[in-house]
């Protein structure tokens, strides 16, 4: 018998590299996007869904469950950020609704799926963190608080879930190629204060995320975490991901702070140099040494 996943925010990105995968594996494959009727033909089935809506959450589910009688995977990938800015120049409002799709929308869509997986005392919830879910990010703060929140959750549910039959896991990339930065949303209280920072960072994204990683590394992660037999918890996907959570996981705090101030000039007056943090070397001979004093300790 087929399995049969749901993956958020298939219209593009990971989540439609995601869908593709999965459907390529074999998997029954439910796509989501707001805009289901304008998207053109996939792989896979596209439904109607907007995660911050608690009635589009549960027609969607329903639809699918009337469709195929149960789901198997539930992936969480539908989110946005904010264009780079600081944390004061985005209102409580623009605060509220990063959450309400890339936090409040997980917890949305598992409230509306694990009592069907409880049923089936068997399920996978895979959600799309980041590396910001274990990083800081200044002046994306908003984003990588949501992200730290989904890590939280993730790990939190997994215990409560796992003796009955449901496993969830974290995938945390790095910098991907996708349409992320052209949908991002300018932040709504822009101040003068910020003006040539959020312009110079902004360009720096641009570059980056031009030269980052394809979302199909992240798909391959996400159909690895869903078959394994013994899931992790976390997985970091790609190369700089791995190296990053490596920092995390065995480089003094005070390493990673100063990285990343110095990799964002952010301790001098005017930036020098338009690099932005972690473009900074994890391979670094100072790098190694401390993580290698770490480990020893
Ligand atoms: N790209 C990166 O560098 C990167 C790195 C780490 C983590 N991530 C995470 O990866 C996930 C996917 O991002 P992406 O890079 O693939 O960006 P993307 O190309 O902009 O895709 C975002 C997807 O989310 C959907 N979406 C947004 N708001 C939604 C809502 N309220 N309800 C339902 N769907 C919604 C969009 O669908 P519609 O607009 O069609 O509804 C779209 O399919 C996000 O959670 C993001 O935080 C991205």
């Amino acid at each position: 018998m087929k399995k049969t996943a749901l993956v958020t925010g298939a219209s593009s990105g990971i989540g439609e590299a995601t869908a593709t995968r999965l459907a390529m594996a074999g998997y029954k494959v439910y796509g989501t996007s707001r805009r289901a009727a304008k998207v053109g033909q996939r792989s896979f089935e596209l439904l109607s869904l907007d995660v911050t809506s608690d009635e589009s959450v549960e027609a969607a589910v329903n639809e699918v469950l009337r469709l195929e009688g149960r789901i198997d995977l539930l992936v969480n990938n539908a989110g946005f950020g904010i264009a780079a800015g600081a944390a004061e120049e985005s209102s409580m409002e623009q605060a509220r609704s990063i959450f309400e799709t890339n936090f409040f929308g997980i917890v949305r869509m598992t409230r509306a799926v694990v009592p069907h997986m409880r049923r089936q005392r068997a399920g996978r919830i895979i959600n799309i963190g980041s590396v910001l879910g274990f990083l800081p990010m200044p002046y994306a703060a908003l984003y990588a608080a949501t992200k730290h929140a989904v890590e939280g959750y993730s790990e939190s549910l997994d215990h409560e879930l796992r003796t009955r039959g449901i496993r969830v896991s974290v995938v945390e990339p790095a910098y991907t190629k996708t349409q992320f930065g052209a949908n991002f949303v300018q932040p709504d209280a822009k101040l003068d204060e910020y003006r040539e920072i959020r312009a110079s960072l902004g360009r720096t994204l641009t570059e980056v995320m031009a030269a980052a990683d394809e979302p199909g590394v992240v798909a391959d992660v996400v159909l690895e975490a869903a078959s394994a037999a013994r899931p992790k918890l976390r997985y970091t996907a790609g190369a700089r991901a791995g190296r990053l959570r490596l920092l995390r996981r065995f480089a003094p705090a005070g390493l990673i702070d100063t990285g990343i101030r110095k990799d964002l000039l952010l301790s001098v007056g005017k930036r020098r140099n338009p690099n932005l943090a972690w473009k900074w070397n994890p391979n670094s001979s100072a790098t190694r040494s401390a993580i290698g004093k770490k480990r020893t300790s």
